[in-house]
């Protein structure tokens, strides 16, 4: 089986993208400090982007978690593996995630910081699967909106392949 990767959005185009979110960041927390809590693996290349393009204050911590089993079948179950090395008590917390899917995953950790009483709370995803969907997450940032279908690259991976691609892709296989 051979497996061959189709470019959706380009290093370009998401580069871009980020900018304008960076922008809109800059501006919203002009004067203060922001904490960019990355959600490990996907997210790692998004939060180091991110973080290049932000002009205040800016730490960045990191969590992970699990909810999927192997390849794209889900397990449904989130899990912290690990949690923020720093106390995130009256911080202002945005979460970096590489894509919402059927939200599980962001809604877990949402309450999870919840219980730490940030300063606020916002969510940063590149990607979003609307249509995914099953328990509702307000996402402050988007990148991109996308159809149903498995992705890869920019930190997204299948069976931990494929992260290190520049671009968004969908797996095409020919067997
Ligand atoms: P959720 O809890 O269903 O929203 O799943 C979120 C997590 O599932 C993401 O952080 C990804 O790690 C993974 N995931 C969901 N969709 C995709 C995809 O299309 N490609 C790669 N990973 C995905
Ligand atoms: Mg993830």
């Amino acid at each position: 089986m051979n497996e061959k990767i189709k470019v959706m959005i380009d290093e370009e185009t998401i580069k871009k993208r980020l900018e304008e979110i960076a922008t809109q960041i800059n501006r919203e927390f002009a004067g203060q400090e922001i904490v960019l809590a990355c959600v490990l693996k996907g997210s790692v290349f998004i939060t180091c982007e991110l973080a290049k393009l932000i002009t205040v204050p800016v730490k960045m911590d990191f969590v992970t978690l699990s909810s999927y089993g192997s390849g794209t079948i889900s397990s449904g179950v989130v899990r912290m593996v690990k949690d923020f090395d720093e106390d995130i008590k009256d911080k202002n917390i945005i979460v970096i995630e590489d894509i919402v899917d059927s939200g599980r995953t962001l809604s877990y950790l949402f309450n999870h910081i919840k219980k730490s009483n940030p300063r606020s709370l916002k969510l940063f995803a590149l990607l979003d699967k609307p249509e995914r969907r099953v328990v509702n997450v307000n996402i402050d940032y988007i990148g991109f909106s996308i159809p149903d279908k498995f992705v890869v690259g920019y930190g997204l991976d299948y069976d931990q392949k494929y992260r290190n691609l520049s671009y968004i892709g969908v797996i095409e296989t020919d067997q």
